[in-house]
């Protein structure tokens, strides 16, 4: 979590500092600060609670001027959210900007006190600068020592940023658990926790590497890797396009990226497709495919919607390939002692790609003997895709709004053709691959079609947007699609929603029914929709306001609601049953009023455990 941004330059630099940390709010935006080093070497440090707004309109009207400075956004997790408690701290000279947990601060921070350190926050980040202050006294070495010095006794992690106002001509950025991308321009650099901070700036990138320390300076840069060896990274040229970061026509992220549904599923079709029979993947190579002929078991870890994706996938790779499949959520997998399966892979999903609980279970994974491992993720060059040994992108492009939902339908579409990839490697025949092939060229179209019921979804949210509590039900894979539409909703609008497997209520659950509770059904046309029919009747029997979507009939009782959708294959019914559940969750929002982009207490990129 927290968004960084730094930048040494020969201009001034505060209102490109500005824009650029105002990019990052999706990874968090309790409050946010600057600090700029000026002419006479001195610190000028600005904070503010809240939004990067705030920030910017306590300092419209200064006259300010710096051609180096350092700015971050806060998602906090040390101290509450303060202006005392913002980034960046300072320690005499030093100044930083920090993302990531240092475990042991407090230990460290007593150590600093007894040594006569006053401390204004309660953040393990100023634990940190007061470090790097005492042992450059002790020491008198320089800042570069200095730093590779103190990171022995740091236990958790810490990308971080570092100024130092005796020298205003460079930065110094160490990455360790969160990324940092490096920002080329001409004679002017910059360092950011991603590279959408600044692609109005420059296209040509380094990702630094885990252990990497770097000296940052307008007109040069110089990498030290985590062996302290001088070390040339790759530099990458970002296809993204600026414009793809702005609303658009929408008036939230979250509608626009709901729209683009259609087109993201195309791009993450395109070039896969061969000759409308077969799945094409060309980042897999024979190792992968010799993996794929003698797996006996799948193992998938991931979080929140992204963990729904996977639990969908489950029917699928049981169902289509017949192989059996568990999946966990990371927090849960990295925890326990686990006993691996024969023959297993393991697999990871993620949007961001930087999600830290999902991470540290891929690196557990890789002591554990599975074949072989692999991350499906929307983005290049992040954390998950460079420690896998293989990637498969979903091209969803960029996703801001922080609840995800074209990233869910664009993992939903590569865990489809892997599952047909799979099934045609392993059974060396290529019928349900090409069944496959066909139902997912239709599917952009399909979508495209269910998207127009945008006006019976925002009629419906007009109905119930003022409830305390709703269920979400569904049968088979539709019970990962009411998890995720119970998801958008608590994430968006606040209202409490839970998500059961429709023939689970009875189970308990049936206490909570009465007129103030609706309940959401996916029922699409298949051999489970008979059974969940009956489950419809008991909530009716017992009062309950029910809300159906579905392409088949249902008899019509007085307080049941069936929204009727289009036709759907049934392989692809879960991509499609999600987006109704996206635009209810999204209008009830939009009615209710709240932060639909950045709600509360939450970020888009989750690098803490
Ligand atoms: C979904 O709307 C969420 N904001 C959240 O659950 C997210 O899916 C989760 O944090 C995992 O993120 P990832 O896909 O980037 O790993």
């Amino acid at each position: 979590m927290c968004g960084i941004v730094a930048a040494v330059t020969q201009r001034n630099i505060i209102n490109c500092l500005l824009q650029s940390i105002k990019r990052l709010e999706y990874r968090g935006y309790d409050s946010s600060g600057l600090a700029l080093i000026n002419k006479n070497n001195n610190f000028i440090r600005f904070r503010s609670v809240g939004k990067v707004n705030e920030l910017i309109k306590k300092i419209k009207n200064k006259k300010l001027f710096g051609t180096i400075g350092l700015a971050h956004t806060r998602w906090a997790t040390h101290g509450k959210v303060s202006e005392e408690n913002t980034h960046p701290h300072i320690s005499s000279h030093i100044a930083i900007v920090h993302n990531g947990i240092i475990e042991n601060s407090l230990q460290l921070r007593s150590f600093l006190e007894k040594k006569g350190y006053i401390f204004y926050s309660e953040t393990d980040t100023e634990v940190i600068v007061h470090l790097l202050h005492w042992e450059q006294k002790k020491t008198g070495k320089p800042l570069l020592e200095v730093i590779s010095n103190i990171l022995i006794k740091l236990h958790g992690n810490y990308s971080m940023v570092i100024m130092d106002s005796n020298n205003s001509s460079k930065l110094i950025a160490v990455c360790s658990g969160s990324p940092l991308i490096i920002g080329l321009g001409v004679e002017e650099n910059f360092i950011a926790s991603d590279q959408i901070a600044l692609l109005n700036i420059t296209k040509r990138f380094i990702y630094l590497k885990e252990g990497d320390i770097a000296i940052i300076k307008s007109e040069k840069i110089k990498i030290f890797d985590k062996n302290n060896l001088i070390i040339q990274r790759k530099i990458v040229k970002s296809n993204i396009k600026y414009e793809c970061i702005n609303k658009g026509k929408y008036k939230h992220y979250m509608e626009k990226e709901i729209y683009e549904q259609p087109i993201s599923i195309r791009n993450t079709l395109k070039n896969r497709l061969k000759n409308n029979t077969t799945i094409y993947f060309p980042e897999l190579g024979l190792k992968e495919k010799n993996i794929f002929l003698h797996l006996e078991h799948i193992q998938i870890v991931a979080c929140g919607t992204s963990y729904h994706a996977a639990m969908v996938s489950k029917h699928w790779f049981e169902s289509i390939a017949n192989i059996p499949c568990d999946v966990e959520v990371a927090s849960e997998f990295s925890y326990r002692k686990l006993a691996v399966r024969k023959k297993s892979f393991f697999i990871t999903l993620s949007q961001s790609g930087e999600t830290a609980d999902t991470l540290r279970a891929l690196r557990i994974s890789k002591k554990l003997g599975y074949l072989g491992n692999l991350t499906i993720c929307n983005m290049q060059g992040s954390s998950l895709v460079q420690e896998s040994d293989t990637c498969l992108l979903t091209k969803a492009g960029i996703e801001i709004g922080v609840a995800s939902t074209k990233s869910f339908t664009t993992q939903l579409t590569v865990l489809l053709m892997l599952v047909a990839k799979i099934v045609g490697i392993k059974k060396k025949e290529n019928n349900i691959e090409k069944q496959i092939v066909k139902i997912l060229t239709i599917l952009p179209y399909r979508i495209e079609e269910i998207l127009k019921k945008n006006k019976e979804i925002k009629n419906l949210a007009k109905k119930i947007y003022n409830k305390k509590n709703m269920l979400f039900l569904g049968r088979g894979d539709q019970y990962p699609i009411a998890m995720e539409g119970a998801l958008k909703l608590k994430e968006i609008s606040y209202i409490h929603a839970e998500a059961y497997p429709s023939g689970e209520l009875k189970h308990g659950p049936l206490a909570l029914i009465d007129k103030n509770v609706p309940i959401i059904i996916t029922a699409p046309k298949n051999s489970l929709l008979e059974k969940t029919k009956q489950n419809i009747q008991e909530i009716c029997a017992r009062g309950g306001l029910i809300y159906i979507f579905s392409d088949e009939e249902i008899n019509l009782e007085k307080n049941i609601t069936v929204l009727k959708l289009p036709y759907v294959e049934e392989i692809i019914a879960p991509i499609f049953y999600i987006i109704p559940l996206q635009l209810l969750a999204y209008y009830i929002a939009l009615i209710k009023g709240t932060n639909i982009d950045q709600p509360r207490n939450l970020a888009k990129s989750v690098t803490v455990e």
